[in-house]
């Protein structure tokens, strides 16, 4: 984890871990009205698109907040793969776990909360 106490306005996602349950579902609405935002989706589409996972088994989403991003490659119908989604924050990913696409989500991986697709 990066020290960010020294920097005048520090990341708030970097401190996920610690917040408390009303900061976090204001976290959780603002990762999620990102993801219906039109511009997101369009620079989600394209970031995916870049990456040309449609052939991967397995791909690893790592700080995926609720899984906005995780949850589009899911949906992609050119995606047959899995998606490992691991945030640090379990608040955000048990938020992510009751989002659709919810096929086999699992509830943890080896060493942080995480959320599964596929
Ligand atoms: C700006 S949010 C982006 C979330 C998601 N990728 C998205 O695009 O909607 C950054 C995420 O990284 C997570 N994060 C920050 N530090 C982390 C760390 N050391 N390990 C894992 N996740 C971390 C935060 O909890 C937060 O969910």
């Amino acid at each position: 984890m990066v020290d960010q106490t020294h920097v005048r306005a520090p990341d708030v996602y970097a401190r996920s871990f610690q917040m408390d349950p009303r900061t976090l579902d204001v976290m959780v609405t603002r990762l999620e009205a990102w993801g219906r935002h039109p511009f997101f989706l369009r620079a989600i589409d394209e970031y995916l698109n870049a990456l040309a996972l449609s052939g991967r088994p397995r791909v690893l989403d790592l700080g995926c907040g609720t899984g906005v991003a995780a949850r589009a490659l899911a949906r992609r119908p050119d995606f047959a793969g899995s998606v490992v989604a691991i945030d640090i924050s379990d608040y955000l990913t048990a938020a992510g776990r009751r989002l659709p696409p919810r096929k086999a989500w699992a509830s943890r991986s080896i060493s942080a909360p995480a959320m599964r697709t596929g």
